[in-house]
């Protein structure tokens, strides 16, 4: 095993494991310079062939998050949030793993963010149709969540279950 030591594991799993939906947030408004810093994290997410079939759309303007809140079932906590990032799969780029890639792009905003102290919650409950026309996406433009972003109100809420490790695990020997 090589002697360098990119980041201690026991404390990435720790911080992996405190990681929390966040659903309520306060006024304060995020600074470019951590947007940025969400944003490169998604940029630098693996991509099959490195094709980076996405796009970020960062979005400050409460009353298109308003709207985007009464799409759905369980998506009135957007609202709540001072920005959000839609993430949108470029299907055309790579038709066949623009999900995946988008998806990895989303997780790996979600932890920066999270080293931010800003909480992120993945937005599934929406009409996405509706949602789509409010982003000025078009047919090419997969949109695969919006990631609601805010500093922590409150406390953070306690840990999700999770399944044993036992339950999921098998071994081929
Ligand atoms: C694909 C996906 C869709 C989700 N959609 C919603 C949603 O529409 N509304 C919501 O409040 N939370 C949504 N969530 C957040 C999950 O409820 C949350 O991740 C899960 O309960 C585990 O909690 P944790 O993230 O705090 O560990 C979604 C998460 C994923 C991965």
């Amino acid at each position: 095993m090589s002697e360098f030591k990119i980041i201690d594991s026991e404390k990435f799993l720790e911080f992996l494991k405190g990681r929390r939906s966040i659903r309520n947030f306060q006024e304060k408004i995020i600074s470019d310079k951590e947007i940025n810093m969400i944003l490169e994290a998604g940029r630098w997410a693996p991509s099959a062939s490195n094709r980076q079939p996405w796009e970020f759309i960062v979005i400050k303007n409460r009353n298109i998050l308003k709207k985007i809140s009464e799409t759905g079932m369980y998506s009135k906590f957007i609202r709540k949030a001072p920005m959000a990032i839609a993430i949108v799969g470029k299907i055309s780029e790579n038709p066949t793993w623009y999900i995946q890639d988008t998806t990895l792009a989303s997780m790996n905003m979600m932890l920066m963010a999270w080293t931010l102290n800003i909480g992120t919650c993945w937005l599934g409950s929406m009409d996405r149709e509706k949602v789509k026309k409010l982003l000025g996406l078009g047919r090419n433009d997969f949109l695969l969540t919006i990631l609601s972003m805010g500093y922590i109100k409150g406390k953070i809420p306690k840990p999700s279950l999770r399944k044993d490790l036992d339950a999921i695990k098998k071994e081929i020997k």
